[in-house]
């Protein structure tokens, strides 16, 4: 039996890893996405006519169908590599594109949305507990605040945010942050937040028929989704 060779891997900062995935980010075949996209849209509701904001918008997968719903849509994310891929979508021009480290208070008004949507990033975040409390910040006291992030579980198949680098074959590994499920809805409960839903997703036949990357993770808990609202 022939031995795979291992694949040479890179750390790289967040941002930097961002910029550089921008290119072909939304052609990967990323089951994580694949995944999240089946049940996002339900957790959402109608958001016509609402004042939305997506935090960690990247290439705007989210935002772009928010706006294209019907909503007044503001979308920050400090890669400008994915924001001008996001920029350069239909539908783009409607929205309030903005470049920021979430990691520092957003610049966002205070009470001005009715949905908060925060797309595959918390791994990213180290200090939750700032984090949520600016997601309730900037919620409006009947509004709610949306999440999804890879699940924790997958840390323990070694996996975290990564691609690899269609030039060098390389696996490049951007820098994240082990949380575990309790760190999130804890501080999500500490900010003050009030948990609406909260589900685990693991990888099922379809989605590892549909992606090669899926396959070995079969039945492993791949997603978590929580709903949480103001009041
Ligand atoms: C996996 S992508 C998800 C993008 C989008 N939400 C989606 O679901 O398709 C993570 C995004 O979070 C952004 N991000 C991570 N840390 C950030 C930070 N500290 N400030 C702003 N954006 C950040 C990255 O630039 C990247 O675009």
């Amino acid at each position: 039996m022939t031995q795979q060779e291992p694949i040479s891997m890179d750390i790289i900062p967040t941002q930097e890893g961002y910029d550089r995935w921008a290119e072909f980010y939304d052609g990967d075949d990323n089951p994580l996405v694949l995944l999240e996209e089946r049940y996002l849209s339900a957790l959402a509701g109608n958001v016509s006519g609402l004042d939305v904001a997506d935090i960690g918008c990247g290439t705007g997968r989210h935002a772009i169908r928010w706006a294209a719903a019907g909503a007044r849509v503001t979308a920050v994310d400090f890669s400008e590599s994915m924001l001008a891929r996001a920029r350069a979508k239909p539908e783009a021009g409607r929205i309030n594109f903005i470049c920021h480290d979430l990691a520092r208070p957003f610049p966002l008004k205070s009470a001005s949305f009715d949905r908060v949507f925060c797309c595959l990033v918390l791994d990213h975040i180290k200090d939750l507990a700032g984090f949520f409390g600016e997601l309730r910040r900037i919620c409006r006291p009947c509004g709610e605040v949306v999440i999804s992030v890879m699940h924790p579980a997958m840390s323990l198949r070694g996996v975290q945010a990564r691609f690899i680098d269609p030039a060098s074959g390389r696996r490049v590994c951007l820098a994240s942050h082990v949380h575990q499920v309790s760190d999130y809805l804890m501080a999500a409960l500490s900010a003050g937040l009030k948990l609406q839903n909260v589900s685990e997703h693991a990888v099922d036949s379809a989605l590892a028929a549909s992606s090669v990357r899926a396959q070995k993770y079969l039945d492993w808990p791949m997603l978590l989704l929580t709903k949480l609202s103001r009041t």
